[in-house]
């Protein structure tokens, strides 16, 4: 794990960007694994303005967002795809159908998953997956657990998650209590991951991510057996790393 100390948010954002720049510009038709939350938005704004100012050319990249929340249709405000089109996908020139997002609308689990896994394995695994984390080490929505996930599944969200989240939503009663994610084997899979992360709200996360015993209890802990990972902190969220 190669870890990047940023003064703060706006430097971590730059960071990222630019790890994620350099990808499209060195494999133009690249696979980008894409995360949503409020951490990455500023280096989605970040690759906006570079590609705004003619440095950067998507029309070939290919994109696949981790997860889903289950019930929310595309265009509910509230979904994850909405969010990806409301940052990023609306203001670049990517190709609408070069980018994924697990189907939320559709309820039958199963075929959701099985349909999206057979997505990525056939776009051959991202090249880049980019990864914020949550408060209890999740990733993507890979809750601590008793065993690492394998492909795409539903997830029952927990209580803590629930919370977190709910600061987007008008209430926490609001917050779907399910969602669609990538599992741990398909996120392990990519060939480069970029984790962010910022305030000191991570600390403990990026701490059990970075330093802790590789378990389930903290899903992002298995990205230390990763061989290039690069985690992009800011100095809150760094503050209990040795
Ligand atoms: C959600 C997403 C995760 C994200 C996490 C942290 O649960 N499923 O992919 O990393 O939130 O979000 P934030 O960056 O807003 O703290």
């Amino acid at each position: 794990m190669r870890i990047i100390h940023t003064a703060d948010y706006e430097d971590m954002s730059r960071k990222a960007a630019s790890v994620i720049a350099a990808q499209v510009v060195l494999k133009p038709d690249c696979v980008l694994g894409l995360a949503t939350g409020s951490t990455p938005i500023g280096a989605y704004q970040e690759l906006v303005r570079r590609h705004e100012s003619g440095e950067l050319d998507f029309s070939q990249v290919s994109t696949y967002n981790l997860d889903e929340y289950r019930g929310l249709t595309h265009d509910d405000p509230q979904s994850y795809h909405y969010f990806m089109e409301r940052e990023l996908f609306s203001h670049i020139n990517i190709d609408p159908a070069r980018t994924h997002v697990p189907d939320g609308a559709n309820e039958d689990a199963e075929a959701a998953c099985a349909e999206y896994d057979e997505l990525v394995a056939g776009a051959g695994y991202p090249d880049l997956q980019l990864l914020g984390i949550g408060n209890n080490g999740h990733i993507g929505f890979n809750e601590p657990a008793d065993a690492f996930s394998k492909g795409t599944h539903c997830i029952d969200l927990t209580e803590s998650t629930i919370e977190a989240n709910s600061r987007l939503f008008e209430s926490p009663e609001d917050v779907p209590r399910q969602a669609y994610t990538m599992g741990i084997q398909t996120i392990m899979r990519a060939r480069r991951v970029v984790v962010v992360a910022s305030g000191e709200k991570k600390a403990q996360a990026v701490r059990d991510m970075c330093q802790g015993p590789i378990s389930p209890a903290c899903p992002a802990s298995i990205l230390q057996l990763h061989p290039d990972v690069i985690v992009i902190a800011d100095k809150d969220a760094l503050s209990l790393c040795n």
